[in-house]
């Protein structure tokens, strides 16, 4: 089973992938990875898409980049995973480039599935998208040393991010689950341990 994660910065995403994986991993294999990076190749590609230094990355150049470490991460990380029946927990994946480049970057949703073809032919089985006021997750994130290129963007834009995951949510809604990002942690992986379960 393919799951992935999805939400505006400070959602929390990075914990509580950790905490249903403990969870789950009494009875399955599993394994956890990010989007963009979850490879040496993708970590690398990662690093200049979200590297403050390179501040003259376009956003045309980001999508692309997004959808080329997709691509690798698909075949060196999630296919064989999957093909070794181990349940993947994927930090963001092709719903990231919807809300983040289609949406917010106005790219628009056309263009980012064209580049995305790859990916879409291998969507997640489920999603959960973590909503959450954008301006409460940048309060939480704003002690983080490791302050990258996203991160630095202006309240509008991570207000269009959410704007964009809104509409993604509504385009794809059999297959992502919206949770209420202002609920304790522990009541959050209860949630979505039990929707994994009931699906499993
Ligand atoms: P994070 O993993 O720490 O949340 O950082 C990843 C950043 O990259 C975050 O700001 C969202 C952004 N991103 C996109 O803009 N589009 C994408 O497709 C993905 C996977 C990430």
């Amino acid at each position: 089973m393919f799951i992935t994660f999805e939400g505006g910065e400070g959602t929390g995403k990075t914990t509580l992938i950790q905490l249903v994986k403990n969870a789950l991993i009494k009875n399955h294999e599993v394994i956890t990875t990010r989007e963009p990076g979850g490879s040496m190749i993708t970590e690398a590609i990662r690093d200049i898409i979200l590297n403050p230094i390179y501040q003259g990355v376009t956003p045309i150049t980001e999508a692309l980049l997004l959808a080329a470490s997709r691509a690798q991460h698909l075949d060196e990380v999630i296919l064989p995973a999957l093909k070794a029946h181990q349940i993947v927990l994927c930090d963001r994946f092709i719903d990231s480039s919807l809300a983040y480049q289609a949406f917010a970057r106005n790219l628009g949703f056309d263009f980012v599935l064209a580049i995305n073809d790859y990916a879409t032919k291998h969507m997640p089985d489920l999603t959960f998208y973590i909503d959450l006021d954008p301006k409460v997750g940048m309060t939480r994130i704003q002690n983080r040393d490791k302050y990258d290129r996203l991160d630095r963007e202006t309240d509008q834009f991570h207000e269009n991010v959410r704007k964009g995951y809104l509409e993604v949510v509504r385009r794809y809604k059999n297959r992502i689950i919206m949770i209420d990002g202002n609920q304790s942690i522990d009541a959050i992986v209860s949630e979505i341990v039990q929707k994994i379960n009931e699906r499993l």
